[in-house]
């Protein structure tokens, strides 16, 4: 498994541009199921959880084309297996995104129960509360969900779990009303913006989707669903980590194609802690270019994460690893998935002085880091360590980076272009 080589110290100064949202991209792939003709894709990162998706739309019977350019066309060209086998799901839960789709437009869907997960437990049971509600027979056999329906019927459906709602059951659910007989309401949805992104391709696809990004979302089911050509939003998540690497190495970076108008609970947070995000009157609000400059005394602040519009549980590694270098005691509290923590030992290694007490870290600031080997746990952690690495003194080896390679495209290769002293080290060497 490849390794990145940091040596820290080194501010960054540049531009970046920031690619588009993997988790946008994946469920729009999967919505592509649901079209009786080709759908073109803008601006689809190359990802390995792409890749996989890929892969396991192409055993769907999809013809899948990704181009170098970021283009992706599906086209739909044989219906006769809507399995999602254990060997795909395992790789990347996500895979979870073509139950409603493939239910929808086929009338059965069997994917593989996803299994453990690094930041926690997570459950499925409100996807499939969802699409029982719409009519839908489910069964869980030999580790596989199967579910069947002749034809879903819109209903009223209650969608709020312990922890929120969820953002691919809420999509999954969407998906499925989208070709149901009558209307759906869903209430206390997900308002996450990758779920108004897949609404978005939906009705240019032909459904009638209303209220996405709001806790009610209104669904008038249709016959069938058509092609579209759609553009999938910046990455909210990487356009965090941008900002946040720039003022963890107090450095000068401009950063193209940054949704703000996602992202308005961290630069509240950042704002507070002294990082400032310049973004010029008149700005794309969902792709701005924005410049970052930070003060170099960092402020303490209090965090919880929330679902959308609070502050994004992927961005809690990363804000932990910059808090580490503030002047004073900040407190997080994760409250989406609240073990989301394998960070917090991998930090400590680098002297960051953290001490956890169940859903919360007081994150205590120290005046430096220190260079170590460290271990990537899940994509978000792997972030912040990286991070870390390029502010501590010293060399830092972030071990098994293939995490962070699900989600950011060509960090190292970025990182580099602005400034960083990183190198990969594959895994033979
Ligand atoms: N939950 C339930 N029951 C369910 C579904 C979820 O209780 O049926 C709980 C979860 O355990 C969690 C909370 O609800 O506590 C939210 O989970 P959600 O279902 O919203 O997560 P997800 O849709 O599986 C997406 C992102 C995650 C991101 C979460 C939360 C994708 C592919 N993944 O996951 O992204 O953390 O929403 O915002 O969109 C990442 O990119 O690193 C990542 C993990």
């Amino acid at each position: 498994m490849d390794a990145f080589r940091i040596q820290g110290g080194r501010r960054l100064k540049g531009t970046v541009r920031v690619s588009g949202s993997k988790n946008a991209a994946l469920p729009l792939m999967a919505a592509a199921l649901m079209a009786e003709d080709t759908v073109k894709l803008q601006d689809v990162p190359r990802l390995s959880d792409i890749a996989h998706l890929v892969m396991l739309l192409e055993s769907l019977g999809c013809d899948v084309k990704h181009g170098e350019d970021r283009t992706m066309e599906i086209k739909v060209v044989d219906e006769g297996n809507s399995l999602a086998e254990y060997d795909i799901v395992r790789k990347m839960r996500a895979s979870i995104c073509v139950l409603g789709p493939l239910l929808g437009k086929r009338g059965e869907a069997s994917v593989s129960m996803p299994g453990g997960c690094p930041i926690g437990d997570r459950p499925v049971d409100i996807h499939l509360r969802g699409l029982q509600a719409l009519g839908a027979d489910i069964e869980l056999e030999g580790g596989i969900i199967h579910a069947r329906a002749k034809k879903l019927q819109g209903t009223r459906i209650f969608m709020g779990g312990p922890f929120g709602s969820t953002v691919l059951g809420t999509i999954n659910v969407m998906s499925a009303a989208a070709v149901a007989k009558g209307t759906t309401v869903l209430e206390q949805v997900a308002c996450e913006p990758e779920v108004v992104d897949v609404a978005n391709l939906l009705n240019a696809m032909g459904a009638s989707i209303h209220g996405a990004g709001s806790p009610r979302i209104t669904i008038d089911g249709v016959e069938s669903l058509t092609g579209a050509d759609h553009r999938v939003i910046a990455d909210r998540i990487e356009a965090g980590t941008w900002i946040m690497t720039a003022a963890i190495t107090n450095g000068d970076l401009q950063i193209e194609n940054c949704p703000v108008d996602c992202l308005m609970a961290a630069l509240d947070r950042l704002d507070e802690i002294g990082v400032s995000v310049d973004i010029p009157t008149g700005a794309d609000a969902m792709r701005a270019t924005v410049s970052v400059g930070s003060a170099r005394r960092l402020e303490p602040v209090f965090i919880t994460t929330q679902p959308h519009p609070g502050f994004p549980t992927d961005l809690q590694a990363q804000i932990m690893a910059l808090l580490t270098l503030a002047d004073g005691n900040s407190m997080i509290t994760e409250k989406i998935f609240p073990d989301r923590y394998m960070h917090v030992p991998e930090l400590a290694r680098m002297g960051a002085n953290l001490y956890r007490q169940g859903p919360s870290v007081m994150v205590s600031g120290v005046k430096k880091l220190v260079g170590a080997p460290v271990m990537a746990s899940d994509l978000r952690a792997s972030a912040g360590l990286v991070m870390a690495g390029l502010a501590a003194k010293g060399q830092t080896t972030v071990n098994r980076v293939y995490h962070i390679d699900r989600g950011y495209e060509k960090l190292d290769e970025k990182l580099k272009s602005v400034g960083a002293e990183i190198e990969r080290i594959p895994s033979s060497a």
